[in-house]
């Protein structure tokens, strides 16, 4: 099993963080990552006030870095809400969208993601499109049907062009912040039905990076990425820790260079 494609990883710090802490964090992950190998791609998405010091520490390496949700308005009177050309004034390359604490705190439906998505491509930010699946709904035997779903709704808005220039994430709920990770074969399996659909909306569309998320450590991380369709990984818990966090992103680089 060989996997082409470049590996992408990801941070997600989620409400975590303070200035001198993340001083410390961001540097350290600048840098560790110059011994990377260089097909592996490295990002990190902060809450919107750590968005200018990730851009004045992070601007001479290699990592990019984003937010963790755009808004679904261009601008107005939005109380709160913080619009994609704001992330993108401060050079950011991703934003998350449709996180599923997002999903699950805050009652964001697909179509609401599938706006946030293209508020984010317009905004010149690749979007980070997370779907996933609940305990309940995996052991109903509903997971392709919801992630499916999930994707859908926001191909479903997106041209052929716009398709090709996103990230999915495969984040099962009941793998988040649980330490219980999917198997490599659990995961790979969604991965796989996630690529035909999104094969399915064009040629172009098939090889966008498809990221693992939930409990991704470094112990499980090689195992993950070495998977025919698992690209690189959207981190949690694992990404608040440099040492960690590059540790997965070095077996990212293990994983690309593999041929089984
Ligand atoms: P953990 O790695 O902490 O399980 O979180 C995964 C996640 O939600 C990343 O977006």
């Amino acid at each position: 099993m060989t996997n082409q494609r470049s590996k992408l990883v990801v941070g997600n710090w989620k409400m975590h963080g303070r200035l001198a802490a993340n001083a410390a964090l961001l540097e350290g992950v600048a840098q560790g990552v110059q011994s990377l190998p260089a097909e592996v791609r490295v990002g990190v998405c902060v809450p919107f006030p750590y968005l200018a010091q990730a851009q004045t520490l992070l601007g001479v390496s290699r990592v990019v870095w984003g937010a963790q949700d755009v808004s679904a308005h261009e601008q107005g009177a939005y109380t709160g809400e913080v619009a994609a050309a704001m992330v993108a004034d401060f050079e950011a390359g991703f934003a998350i969208v449709g996180h599923s604490e997002r999903r699950a705190y805050h009652g964001e439906s697909s179509e609401l993601v599938a706006r946030k998505t293209q508020r984010a491509l317009a905004a010149g930010l690749t979007p980070i499109v997370c779907v996933g699946e609940t305990l309940e709904q995996r052991e109903g035997g509903t997971t392709e049907q919801v992630v499916g779903t999930q994707l859908d709704a926001v191909l479903a808005v997106l041209s052929v062009e716009e398709a090709a220039r996103i990230v999915v994430a495969y984040e099962p709920v009941w793998a988040i912040g649980t330490g219980k990770s999917a198997t490599s074969e659990q995961a790979q399996q969604v991965h796989a039905f996630l690529r035909a659909r999104l094969a399915a909306k064009g040629a172009q569309v098939a090889d966008v990076p498809l990221l693992y998320g939930g409990s991704v450590k470094p112990e499980n991380a090689a195992d993950l990425f070495r998977q025919a369709d698992i690209d690189g990984g959207l981190i949690g818990g694992a990404a608040l820790k440099a040492g960690d966090f590059l540790a997965i992103c070095a077996a990212a680089g293990v994983g690309a260079s593999v041929a089984e």
